[in-house]
């Protein structure tokens, strides 16, 4: 074997390596800014509403779905609840019954706040954290 072609081999050699090194290199800040880009929409998923689109909302004690899972209840005059209605048990959709939630597929029962106040669901419905900006009349609900 010659000496160039010694040489030839060892650059493709070095070659590949600082390719495969660059690409690894690459692909960590790829998969950085991915991850950081998941945690920004994890992040942003507060849904803002406003209360015009949802008159029942307008006075204490109204409540709407605000889409297929998530029910708002006005409690105050600046306060509101915000539930999933999917139960804890085994996910059916949940009923509001004015005063609190039933499940039709086996029975559970929780309050208007969600908290389970019959089995076999063990926990409580999940709720959200909602602020209410009055000015704009808009209901920020944090999912
Ligand atoms: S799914 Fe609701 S009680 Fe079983």
């Amino acid at each position: 074997m010659s000496k160039e072609n010694l040489n030839r081999r060892d650059f493709l050699k070095s070659s590949v390596k600082t390719v495969t090194i660059g690409g690894l290199i690459l692909s960590t800040f790829d998969i950085k800014k991915l991850i950081a880009s998941s945690s920004e929409v994890n992040s942003a998923q507060a849904k803002v509403i406003n209360l015009t689109d949802y008159p029942a909302l307008g006075s204490t004690g109204g409540h709407e779905m605000i889409d297929s899972n998530t029910i708002v209840i006005r409690t105050g005059s600046n306060k509101f609840t915000a539930l999933s209605t999917v139960c804890t048990h085994k996910k059916c959709d949940v009923e509001f019954l004015g005063d609190g939630f039933e499940c039709p597929c086996h029975g559970s029962t929780f309050s208007k706040t969600g908290k389970v106040t019959n089995g076999p669901a063990k926990k409580n419905l999940k709720s959200y954290k909602t602020n209410y900006n009055e000015a704009d009349n808009t209901l920020t609900i944090n999912k």
